[in-house]
């Protein structure tokens, strides 16, 4: 769940609108824990207390720069991953949005890129939309950049134009047809996407490897294994003391066991090793001999599962860091990271998905950024929901102790023996 800082100045429906959808299970990937407040009258400050939500008051008589750092001191009590400007009446700067580190979101009461901009904000963009004789008008949400109402365009909504509105029947209801209805939706959008590990949406990965550290410094590794054809769907995980090992549910004759039966993890002295298929133990064979994880890939291949040539993909991990490498029919290809705290990198044998009769593309590019929480619990039932309930077999997930030295894990099967 993110944490969400509303910053506001005035009435606080749209505030409003946010708690209601939190209630009533629209906004449900983020929180609002914090309010501040450029108005110490501010009715948005009694709906905050109403619902025990923290309320911070920072006066906008101070100058600019003051005022951002007063909200920015205030922001640090939550560290907020999202930001909504609620009826928040000021402009803020490229400093205050790089130093926020948050995703921030405002809702602008016109259709951007009409009426906006320094000098439209509140009643006077209905004032300035009345007088121009518009018939349409209407409310957008978008993300905030160093351009006043410039970021991009997250949501929209047209609200007609009546002949005896007024600027504040007009603004009343932009904000009961638009406003209090797209800002929700929104929010909780760009919540859910900043709270997934996969940053990006992919159907088929097929087999993937992420390391990385979690968020708290923890050395983490998940491996997970997907299927279409019936003997690569047979399959569980299973533990064998520190290592993992994978077992058939069903025996069948027509399939090449090397590709499907293998151990996607072992141990060699302070090194783990993660990979998608037998080259596991030539990588521990090699080590074991003194040489590399680059030695031991350089004597192997990609799958001989014509015509598909699957990918073969694998990690090394140990304190000071991770590999990963993938050997394709494009060549053999290595990475090398330091440990970032809160990041990890995915690679997969699979690009997208196709259809059953087609080629499956290889995996393309540099393995992917994606973001590991430290609870393992939420890390990995939020993977093996991402990963999608069509194809998943199995997956396990270790997160280490900052020294390497105990570990928690998880695992999960479809499948029974
Ligand atoms: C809303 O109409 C909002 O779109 C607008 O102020 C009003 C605040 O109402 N914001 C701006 O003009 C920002 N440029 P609220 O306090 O009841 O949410």
């Amino acid at each position: 769940m993110l944490k969400i800082s509303v910053l506001v100045s005035g009435g606080g429906t749209n505030l409003q609108a946010l708690i209601d959808a939190q209630n009533n299970g629209i906004l449900k990937s983020g929180r609002v824990v914090q309010v501040v407040s450029s108005r110490s009258d501010a009715y948005a400050i009694e709906r905050a207390k109403k619902f025990g939500i923290s309320v911070d008051v920072v006066d906008f008589k101070t100058s600019g720069d003051e005022f951002e750092n007063k909200i920015l001191n205030a922001l640090e009590k939550f560290k907020p991953e999202v930001i909504v400007l609620a009826g928040f009446m000021h402009i803020l700067s490229k400093n205050f949005i790089e130093k926020s580190q948050a995703k921030i979101i405002n809702i602008h009461p016109s259709l951007i890129p009409a009426f906006c901009g320094r000098g439209f904000y509140g009643l006077k963009v209905h004032e300035a939309v009345l007088k121009s004789g518009n018939k349409i008008t209407g409310a957008t949400v978008h993300l905030v950049n160093e351009i006043p109402d410039g970021g991009e365009i997250l949501a929209q909504k047209p609200v007609t134009i009546r002949s005896d509105d007024t600027p504040e029947k007009l603004q009343r209801r932009v904000m009961e047809e638009a406003e209090w209805v797209i800002l929700p939706r929104a929010v909780e959008e760009v919540c859910a996407k900043i709270s997934k590990i996969i940053p990006y949406s992919i159907k088929y990965p097929g087999r993937g490897i992420i390391t990385g550290m979690t968020s708290a410094g923890r050395p983490a590794l998940a491996y997970f294994i997907m299927g279409r054809s019936a003997s690569s769907k047979a399959r569980i995980f299973e533990r064998a003391g520190d290592e993992l090992i994978i077992k058939l549910t069903k025996q069948d004759k027509n399939f090449d066991p090397s590709l499907i039966l293998y151990s996607p993890l072992r141990i060699f002295e302070d090194k783990i090793i993660v990979t998608n298929g037998d080259q596991t133990d030539t990588i521990y064979d090699f080590l074991k001999a003194g040489k590399t994880f680059e030695d031991a890939l350089r004597t192997r291949d990609y799958e001989p599962d014509a015509p598909h040539y699957t990918p073969r993909i694998s990690a090394i991990m140990n304190k000071s860091g991770f590999k990963q490498s993938i050997l394709k029919r494009a060549g053999k290809f290595f990475f090398e990271y330091n440990f970032e705290p809160g990041f990890g990198r995915l690679i997969h044998t699979y690009d997208h998905d196709v259809r059953r009769d087609e080629i499956l593309p290889s995996f393309m590019g540099e393995p992917r950024e994606v973001k590991i929480s430290d609870d393992i619990e939420k890390f990995a039932l939020s993977l093996w929901d991402e990963i999608g309930e069509d194809y998943r077999v199995a997956m396990y997930v270790r997160f280490y102790d900052s020294k390497f030295a105990t570990y928690e894990d998880r695992i999960f099967n479809t499948n029974t023996l």
